[in-house]
């Protein structure tokens, strides 16, 4: 009989550490989406990656579940109430990404305002003109100001970035900061979005959030100003984004996260003042190891009975 269930592939020191208990582990590197063996349903764990949807099926699939060990810190691929209802604990991996995603938030805030992806896109095609001092000008980054919208963790990781940036920052914020938080100016999101020149999004996906930067927030926001997304897709509305950026008033946006991935807007597709990568925010040895030692711990803790390190 199975006791955990891996949803996808995941680290062998993490499946080791598991396995290390005694445990029976099942991994379905394409995930759970398919037919499951007969032992499965006998699962006390499920490790599923964030593009596992843990809904209210694949529950009913696992009768037996205790826990669903995400190897994420995003939990919105997670019914949150249906495990409730079930009783079974959810835990993600906080802290582990914070400085991979926020380093990644800020290298697309450079390369959206120094056009580092388009000015590559003409070199590689040919295009590299004499010098000129009118060629792909770009935005300063230096001494402007940034608006974060969520100063939790990896917000205020950016946060900390910006100040070496000499970066004013202002924040949106439910909960007071804790000591010891980066120096920045707490501010409703209208005026946020109204004053900062980059404005970096830092929000968990949940139905508040979902569109938070719809067409009414776009057209607030400062004229020539950047938008950058690596929390979720679907807190921006890309459509409107993509006619931000073609009509203004965005000089560009730099993105890691897309409502429908692993599909692109094709609208934002054509926007050479969008800077696009893959879902790459964590996507660094050390942090993508911590990432799974952490949902394994998780997992571990269970099975011997000891409290989650880091239940949601
Ligand atoms: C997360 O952990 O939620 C990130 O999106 C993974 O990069």
């Amino acid at each position: 009989m199975t006791d955990v269930l891996v949803a996808g592939p995941l680290a062998s020191e993490a499946l080791g550490r598991i396995g290390a208990t005694g445990a029976r582990v099942e991994v379905y590197a394409d995930g759970v989406g398919g037919e499951l063996s007969p032992e499965a349903a006998a699962a006390r764990a499920l490790v599923p990656l964030l593009t596992t949807r843990v809904d209210r099926g694949l529950l009913a699939r696992l009768p037996r579940l205790e826990l669903v060990a995400n190897v994420s810190a995003g939990v919105d691929h997670v019914d949150l109430d249906a495990c409730r209802a079930r009783g079974v604990a959810v835990t993600n991996t906080p802290d582990v990404l914070t400085d991979a995603t926020a380093d990644l938030a800020f290298a697309l805030l450079l390369a959206a305002a120094r056009r580092v992806g388009e000015a590559e896109r003409v070199l590689r095609s040919g295009g590299f003109p004499p010098w000129n001092p009118a060629f792909m000008l770009g935005k300063r980054v230096a001494g402007a100001t940034l608006g974060v919208v969520g100063f939790g963790r990896i917000g205020r990781a950016v946060a900390r970035r910006a100040e070496g940036f000499g970066m004013r920052v202002l924040y949106t914020s439910r909960a007071d900061p804790p000591p010891g938080a980066p120096a920045a100016e707490r501010v409703p999101l209208a005026e946020l979005l109204a004053r900062a020149d980059f404005v970096s999004l830092h929000v968990p996906l949940s139905a508040a959030t979902r569109h938070l930067i719809g067409r009414a927030e776009l057209a607030r926001m400062k004229p020539g100003s950047v938008l950058v997304n690596t929390s979720r897709g679907a807190v921006v509305d890309e459509e409107a984004l993509a006619e931000a950026l073609a009509h203004g008033p965005l000089f560009a946006a730099g993105l890691d996260v897309y409502e429908h991935e692993p599909k692109v807007h094709p609208a934002l597709l054509l926007r050479e003042n969008a800077v696009l990568v893959p879902h790459i925010g964590s996507a660094e040895a050390e942090t993508r190891r911590a990432m799974a030692m952490l949902a394994a711990d998780n997992v571990v803790a269970l099975l011997e009975g000891r409290p989650l390190l880091t239940p949601v």
